[in-house]
């Protein structure tokens, strides 16, 4: 399958309703939060010789902290998010450890007690929803579902390849490893980080201002057929922390028997997290049936900022209408999804960057 590239052409188009702007935060620990830029890397964690399983790690040095995001594939998609309080902390992974069937203390960040703060976050299945007799654009679930594509049963590309270490981005690309439809045949679910060293807006739509605390995630579905005539997609998150409860935002759902604890079996969480206790999950669904929609151009992305602290919402982009705030009782995660992103029909440049 060809690389994941962005839209260099197009018009960008933010749904006009509903956007969803989530923002899980609260009060950082103190030294931890607005380091203004960062020393940012990222690497492959590989399982040697093996190498096709693999970590992507990046780690975010500033003056007196470190935050350490490891993404990885193995399993449904997962980010573990760790904060520091040091600029000399590591990630230590012990591969035997992390697939064995007890994986505790497969994935480590040391020393453990400089460790502020935890989270993690798993994508876990992608919906779609025939939307065609839906006329209420704010109806929640938007249409009936189609049976959802689980995330754990698709095949990613080898990360290395795609890793640009010039604009610190690394790109997981993906399709159900069983496709008897043939709806992947052309297409792919992309999941692109991008770190970042200071803060600024990136070009692309729906141009996120995001910050050395944060790292940007775009989630692209591109190419795949749609099952229905006015398809729209969701895209399930579970998170998990040290909170002692779920967010309160739209849409969340504690999780129970349905989920737990198969969701977080995915290896990186479970060697990481000794308990599951504080685990919610979410559906994070954009656009309306009335379009514009993924049906014009078989183009649709969901950007989000993930890191920790207070959420850079004093200069949104104006593309994004809404803004929900909530405590979680523990410090610091942040997750920003900002926008919907749709590709429809060729116009030239200078209108593309009209809108923003
Ligand atoms: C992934 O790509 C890297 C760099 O191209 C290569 O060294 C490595 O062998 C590849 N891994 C697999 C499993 O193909
Ligand atoms: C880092 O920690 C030192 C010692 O605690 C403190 O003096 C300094 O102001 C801190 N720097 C930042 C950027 O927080
Ligand atoms: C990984 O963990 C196993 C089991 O605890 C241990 O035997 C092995 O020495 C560890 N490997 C490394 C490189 O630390
Ligand atoms: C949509 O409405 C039409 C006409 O009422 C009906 O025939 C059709 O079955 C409905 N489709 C769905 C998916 O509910
Ligand atoms: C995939 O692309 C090929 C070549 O463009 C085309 O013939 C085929 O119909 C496409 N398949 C699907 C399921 O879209
Ligand atoms: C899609 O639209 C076409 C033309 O309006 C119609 O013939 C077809 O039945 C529709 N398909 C579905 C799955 O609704
Ligand atoms: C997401 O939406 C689907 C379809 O409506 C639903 O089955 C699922 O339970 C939702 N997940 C959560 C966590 O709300």
């Amino acid at each position: 399958m060809s690389g994941y590239e962005k839209p260099s052409r197009g018009w960008g188009f933010c749904a006009p309703s509903p956007v969803l702007l989530l923002s899980l935060l609260t009060a950082a620990p103190l030294g931890l939060l607005g380091e203004e830029t960062r020393q940012v890397s990222l690497k492959v964690i590989s399982n040697a010789p093996d190498f096709s399983q693999n970590l992507l790690h990046i780690r975010a040095v500033g003056t007196n902290s470190t935050l350490h995001y490891v993404w990885s594939s193995l399993g449904p998609p997962a980010v573990l998010l760790v904060a520091t309080n040091t600029p000399n902390s590591t990630l230590s992974v012990n591969w035997s450890l992390l697939l064995s069937s007890d994986p505790d203390g497969g994935l480590m960040v040391l020393p453990e007690e400089s460790i502020q703060f935890s989270s993690a976050l798993v994508f876990t299945r992608l919906f779609e929803f025939d939307s065609t007799n839906m006329s209420d654009a704010a109806s929640r679930p938007p249409g009936k579902s189609y049976p959802p594509y689980s995330l754990a049963n698709f095949s990613w590309n080898n990360i290395t390849d795609s890793l640009d270490p010039a604009t610190l981005s690394a790109t997981f690309q993906g399709h159900p490893v069983r496709d008897p439809t043939g709806a992947f045949a052309n297409g792919s679910l992309a999941f692109r980080v991008q770190a970042f060293s200071t803060s600024g807006r990136p070009a692309q739509p729906p141009r996120l201002l995001h910050s050395a605390d944060t790292c940007q995630l775009e989630v692209a579905l591109v190419g795949a057929s749609p099952r229905g005539n006015r398809s729209l997609f969701g895209l399930e998150v579970a998170t998990l922390g040290q909170g002692p409860g779920c967010p309160s935002m739209q849409e969340q759902h504690s999780i129970d028997d349905e989920y737990a604890p198969a969701v977080f079996q995915s290896p990186i969480v479970r060697a990481f997290f000794k308990t599951q206790d504080h685990s919610c999950a979410f559906n994070l669904t954009f656009g309306a049936p009335t379009g514009p929609g993924y049906w014009d151009q078989h183009y649709l992305s969901w950007s989000m900022l993930l890191g920790v602290g207070s959420p850079p919402v004093d200069a949104l982009s104006p593309l994004v209408l809404g803004i929900m705030a909530v405590a979680l009782g523990a410090p610091a995660l942040m997750l920003l999804a900002g926008g919907l992103f749709l590709l429809l029909g060729r116009k030239r440049d200078s209108e593309y960057q009209a809108i923003n």
